[in-house]
């Protein structure tokens, strides 16, 4: 007869020897999901027996683990923050390194005083960073961006879940085009954008067979769009403005190269466990729009009071695209979505 406890074990054998870095976790998830309890539920009964149509449910889970698949899309539920947030392969499964991001910002929301926020993600897969700072913020504007359509759906229907609907603006567009010809109109940018080499050894099998090429791959040296969110933050950041990127533990040294081309000030954070982790950035002075402006032929508008857009307004100053169909994509996108004033969302 098998019950709770010799389900776990067995699975967790089995998912051991199929190569996962953390089997027993994965067969307690995997079996409390589908029993509609808590991890430590299972072991105030963990000599219950198991019916067979609930054994045979869980053989199927563990057999889709045991072939690499994460248990968060088995499961369809993967925790960030304090959210818990629907994921299928549509998106990025939220990684724990990526709420440093959050603790970062929040940390910058206590010794700034704008308020309310305007906050823009960038690359919001499932809605995490916005949601999380949402969620944290209550004042704050919140527009989260995705160039994946797909994307957006899951984030939408996660912040339906988390009963935030009301408080984040989704928009599908390449990297920050709707906010590049609003110098001023954002405090705080956040970005986990893809930055994966595509040769990257490192990158684990299943991680690049079961989650989105476009949530992982960054061009050939893993930074094109890290380079543009960069650059396009240096424009619609305000003075003051903080930009936080999530970058892999290799690429501190280049990427605080990259961001000293555009802000005054760059420093790298590293996660828990000591590794480069962060771009962290600021704009002290006048914001790099306002430098670059003139040289353009761009006029400047003032941070403080920009006015409203005509929906014909272009995506702003050419920025030099590291992929070739950004150009492209920037330009449909300016046709195909009104342009964003996050300060009257
Ligand atoms: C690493 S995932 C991060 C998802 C989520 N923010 C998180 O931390 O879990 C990167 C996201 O960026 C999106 N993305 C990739 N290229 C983009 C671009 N050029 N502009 C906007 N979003 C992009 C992908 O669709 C994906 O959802």
């Amino acid at each position: 007869m098998w019950t709770v406890k010799s389900l776990i074990e067995s699975a967790a054998d089995v998912l051991q020897r199929a190569g996962s870095h953390s089997p027993r976790l994965d067969a307690e998830r995997l079996l409390a999901d589908q029993l509609g309890c808590e991890r430590l539920d299972l072991y105030r009964d963990a000599e219950r027996p198991v019916s067979e149509v609930e054994r045979d449910a869980f053989r199927e889970r563990v057999r889709r683990r045991r072939a690499g698949e994460p248990v968060a899309y088995i499961t369809g539920v993967a925790g960030f923050w304090t959210l818990d947030l629907g994921v299928d392969p549509r998106v990025l499964v939220p990684r724990p390194e990526t709420e440093r991001l959050v603790e970062l910002a929040l940390e910058h929301t206590k010794t700034h005083v704008p308020s309310p926020w305007r906050v823009v993600d960038v690359g919001t897969g499932s809605g995490a960073l916005a949601l999380a700072l949402a969620s944290e913020l209550p004042d704050a504007l919140v527009l989260a961006i995705d160039v994946s359509s797909d994307a957006l759906d899951v984030a939408r229907a996660n912040a339906e879940r988390c009963g935030l609907a009301g408080r984040v603006r989704f928009v599908c567009a390449n990297v920050l085009a709707p906010l590049v010809t609003r110098p001023g109109s954002v405090d705080i940018v956040v970005s986990n954008p893809p930055y994966i080499a595509e040769w990257d050894p490192e990158v684990e099998p299943n991680v690049r067979r079961f989650e989105p090429g476009l949530a992982l791959f960054g061009g050939a040296d893993g930074l094109a769009v890290v380079r543009r969110v960069i650059a396009e933050a240096a424009l619609a950041l305000a003075p003051g403005g903080l930009l936080l990127v999530e970058i892999g533990h290799r690429q501190g040294a280049a990427v605080a190269e990259i961001a000293r081309q555009h802000f005054d000030a760059v420093e790298i954070a590293q996660d828990y466990g000591r590794l480069d982790r962060v771009l962290v950035a600021r704009q002290r002075g006048e914001t790099a729009y306002a430098k670059l402006a003139p040289r353009l032929g761009v006029s400047r508008r003032p941070a403080e009071s920009p006015p409203p857009l005509e929906p014909n307004d272009g995506p702003g100053p050419e920025l030099a695209p590291a992929d070739p169909r950004a150009a492209a994509l920037d330009e449909a996108i300016a046709q195909a979505i009104p342009v964003v004033d996050i300060s009257e969302l």
